[in-house]
């Protein structure tokens, strides 16, 4: 139903470099028709040349969607592109980190309806998560479309408000870059063990990867999962004694870590 509004009406995507191109890949792949999509975007990539959308050709009158996917320090030279289409039907959704729906309805008008939403880059897979949140003029219905167009990229949670935007740019926004410096620390912890840096870093990323996997398709809490590969006394539990040490262990080194990516957000967003 919310895909079909897209469909007969259009969307324009303003702006496809990495997300934008994993956002609208996930559209195509959910049968929005190319054929519904406007695309301005002055760099573009041979496959966004070559996949049938209209590209940096106008724009419909009253399209479905407007989604902002342009870097941040871009969005003031790049938005008004679009400012005719505010105060209208169309709902604006933003991926730009940092930026307050306050900006858009300073440009767009108060009365455009307008999602916020924070992907993450494992969207280019499609298990990326999304959280969204909205401002008073979109509707339950735009809430609705906003999170079908981002669940084509993975999973979507809907935020109690902006409020919470810090929060969840420090936990899944930038959580991808924090995984991978673990897979890091570990191969760089099995070369200390003498492994060689090859087969170090193909261990930690393969178990990265694979335990990242259970995760996803086991039912179980992620505590649940330690616990079954802890035996008492055993390898892991002589690990977890560091890792999960109160005053120097993972946590309160990954609680300052998110402390610091949130006081960052609300520096940048000001
Ligand atoms: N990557 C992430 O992990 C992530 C996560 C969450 C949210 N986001 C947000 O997603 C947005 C896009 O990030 P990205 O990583 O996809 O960046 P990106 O790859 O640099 O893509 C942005 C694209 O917008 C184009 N652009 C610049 N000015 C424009 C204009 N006036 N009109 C139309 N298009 C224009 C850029 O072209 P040029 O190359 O010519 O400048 C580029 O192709 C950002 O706001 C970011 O905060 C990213």
């Amino acid at each position: 139903m919310a895909l079909e509004r897209v469909s007969q009406n259009g969307l324009v995507l303003l702006g496809c470099g990495k997300m934008g191109s994993a956002l609208l890949a996930g559209w195509l792949a959910a049968g929005i028709p190319a054929a519904s999509v406007w695309v301005l975007e002055p760099n573009p990539s041979d496959w966004l040349r070559g996949i049938g959308v209209h590209l940096n050709q106008g724009l419909p009158s009253s399209p479905a969607v407007a989604l902002l996917a342009v870097k941040p320090q871009m969005m003031g030279a790049a938005l008004p592109a679009l400012q005719a289409l505010g105060n209208g039907a169309t709902l604006f959704i933003s991926i730009a980190a940092g930026t307050a729906i306050a900006t858009f309805e300073a440009v767009l008008g108060a009365r455009t309806p307008i999602v916020r939403a924070m992907p993450n880059t494992p969207a280019m897979v499609g298990r990326g998560i999304t959280g969204l949140c909205a401002n008073a003029s979109a509707s339950a219905a735009d809430m609705d479309l906003a999170t079908t167009l981002m669940q084509s990229v993975g999973q979507v949670v809907a935020l109690e408000g902006e409020h919470q935007m810090d929060a969840v740019t420090a936990v899944s926004g930038s959580g991808p870059a924090y995984v991978f410096y673990m897979i890091e620390a570990l191969a760089q912890a099995g070369v200390s063990q003498g492994l060689s840096g090859d087969v170090a870093m193909q261990l930690a990323r393969a178990t990265v990867c694979g335990a990242g996997e259970l995760a996803f398709q086991s039912p179980d809490p992620a505590a649940q999962l330690r616990i079954n590969v802890t035996s008492p006394g055993g390898t892991t539990a002589a690990a977890l004694a560091y890792l999960m040490d109160e005053g120097n262990g993972l946590s309160p080194l990954m609680a300052r870590a998110v402390a610091a990516a949130a006081a960052r957000g609300k520096e940048l967003s000001q």
